[in-house]
């Protein structure tokens, strides 16, 4: 497995994947199929140019991108940028169980904190328990919930918010601890 920053070039290949993993499953995602499949290509490459700190890693399997994770600035002035959000982590249905998202998380994670970032947030539509369980194996801790953050098809799904601060990175709380710090 080989972990690389995903550029415009790699557009299709993160649509594709994007459409994969929700075709499968869309609430994790956090919109319908049929609105993934209006998404554009130019859409994409204009996501995957953001400039530097925002960056999206892919993991590739035998050259094809099989797993991402994404972070991005929290806001535009200097008084957010202590803090990234976490997005755009999945792994394709056919890679799962084989630590690709705990390799390109981290790498996502430690590109963060390398860039002066204190604090990485992220919220999981639930339910989603592969994720909340990934994420609390990593270190975040949940700090809030917002009821019916996205419908779809008619449901509403919860969002659960997650929180790593750079202190806790690589030293995860043990998993019967509550709080947030
Ligand atoms: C959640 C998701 C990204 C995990 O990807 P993955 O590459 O299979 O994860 P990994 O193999 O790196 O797993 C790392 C750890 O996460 C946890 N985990 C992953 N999948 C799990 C599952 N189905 N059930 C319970 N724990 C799970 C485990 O602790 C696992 O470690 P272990 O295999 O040593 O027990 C993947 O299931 C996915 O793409 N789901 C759909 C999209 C999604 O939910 N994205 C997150 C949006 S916030």
């Amino acid at each position: 497995m080989k972990i690389r920053r995903l550029g415009a070039d790699d557009a299709a290949a993160f649509s594709a994947l994007r459409r994969e993993v929700t075709r499968e499953n869309p609430v994790p995602m956090g919109l319908t199929f049929e609105e993934e499949l209006s998404r554009t290509l130019d859409g994409f490459r204009a996501q995957l140019s953001s400039p530097l700190p925002n960056a999206v890693f892919g993991s590739f399997v035998e050259g094809e991108l099989a797993g991402t994770a994404a972070v991005s600035r929290a806001g535009q002035f200097p008084s957010s940028h202590h803090k990234m959000v976490m997005w755009g982590v999945f792994t394709s249905p056919r890679y799962r169980r084989r630590g690709l998202s705990r390799q390109v998380v981290e790498t996502a994670l430690q590109h963060a904190f390398d860039n002066g970032v204190h604090r990485v947030n992220l919220q999981v539509y639930v339910p989603n328990e592969p994720a909340i369980t990934l994420y609390t194996v990593m270190g975040f801790v949940e700090y809030g919930i917002e009821s019916e953050a996205v419908c779809l098809d008619g449901k509403y799904h919860d969002g659960v918010h997650m929180t790593l601060v750079k202190s806790r990175h690589n030293r995860p709380l043990h998993p019967t601890s509550v709080g947030v710090s």
